[in-house]
Order: C-alpha cells, then sequence, then structure tokens
C-alpha cells in the first residue's frame, strides 16, 4: 500500500468525550432495564462498542453481528454472515455502528430484529454522513455528523488498515 495522507477530523478526547456522553444518556434511558444487551456490527463498531459498554453502567451484555452489504449492481441488499446467537425475544437492543453511510445497514438490521419480538431495538452510530443517506433510519444514540469524506480511524478501515488509530482521520486514498 502506498503512503496515505491522514488529518485528523474527531481528535481521541473528543471521541472519548463524546463516547462517555451517550455511555451517560443511554444509563439514563436505560434505567429501568435490567438487561440491555449491546450489538456491535463487525467489524467496524467493535472498538466503539468496546468503549460504550464499558462507560455504560447499567446491566448490559454485549453480542456481535456481521453483515455484508453489496452495492453497485444489486444496490441495497444486505448479507447475514453471522447472527447473533441470543434469543432477544423480550430484551431491549441496541444496535450499535461505528459509521451510519448510507444508511443501508442500520435499516436492513433494524428491521430485522424488531420481526424477532423484542422489547424495543434502538441505534447508535459514533459518526454519520448526512450528506450519503439513501435510507432514513433514526438513530438514537450519535456521535457525530461528518462531511461525505473517506475516514478511517476507531474501527473504520481502509482496506483493512487503520483501524486500531484512536482517532478518526480524513484521507486521500493513494492513486494506484
Ligand atoms: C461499514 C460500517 C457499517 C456500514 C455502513 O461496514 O462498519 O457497517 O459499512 O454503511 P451503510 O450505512 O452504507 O450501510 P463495512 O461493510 O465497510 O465492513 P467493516 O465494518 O467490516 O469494515
Amino acid at each position: 500500500m502506498g503512503e496515505i495522507k491522514t488529518k485528523i477530523l474527531l481528535d481521541e478526547a473528543r471521541i472519548q468525550a463524546r463516547v462517555k456522553e451517550l455511555a451517560e444518556q443511554i444509563d439514563q434511558d436505560y434505567a429501568d432495564c435490567d438487561d440491555l444487551i449491546m450489538v456491535g456490527v463487525l467489524k467496524g463498531a467493535f472498538i466503539f462498542l468496546s468503549d460504550l459498554s464499558r462507560l455504560v453502567a447499567i446491566r448490559r451484555s454485549v453480542d456481535f453481528i456481521s453483515v455484508s452489504s453489496y452495492t453497485g449492481s444489486v444496490s441495497g441488499n444486505v448479507r447475514m454472515l453471522m447472527d447473533i446467537r441470543r434469543n432477544i425475544e423480550g430484551k431491549h437492543v441496541l444496535l450499535v455502528e461505528d459509521i451510519a453511510d448510507t444508511g443501508r445497514t442500520l435499516v436492513y438490521l433494524k428491521h430485522l430484529f424488531e420481526t424477532r419480538s423484542p422489547a424495543s431495538v434502538r441505534t447508535a452510530a459514533l459518526v454519520r454522513k448526512l450528506d450519503r443517506m439513501e435510507h432514513e433510519v433514526h438513530i438514537d444514540y450519535l456521535g457525530f455528523d461528518i462531511p461525505d469524506v473517506w475516514v478511517v480511524g476507531y474501527g473504520l478501515d481502509y482496506d483493512e488498515q487503520l483501524r486500531t488509530l484512536p482517532y478518526i482521520a480524513e484521507i486521500e486514498p493513494p492513486t494506484q
């Protein structure tokens, strides 16, 4: 891979402060809930879920789901790669995403989980690209709105690299 120039968009302190605020909001909203299931959407959400789930104080468990989305000729399709194994009937579920780009993944997952008779399904995303939204989905716990630029870090990758940066940076992918 050629050298990739990065420009910090959201630094570590800003992200951590916002994740803490979101955790406090979740604690308030689910104060009466005795078993929140926080479901991270692999792979990108693994860092956000990890930080968020450790900052909430209410009783919670974590789980993971993996989907792949097709773009291009079959735009709009999302395929399940790995489902959660828990029965969510009567449970409160919080879907946790690193990014809402077109919104396709969250719309698909929200509808899917709602068919499983949960007590509730809400959504969290650290960042959202409002200008890219094609599928309307309400995000209950949103970190930041960001411009339509290519971003890496805090779970987000470029060709599987740069996911583990503690901040979110804008990049210009190198031309071949
Ligand atoms: C990214 C991201 C979201 C999805 C958002 O996943 O983690 O799951 O795209 O896009 P959408 O709003 O247009 O559906 P990606 O497919 O890149 O996989 P990864 O998380 O494993 O990197």
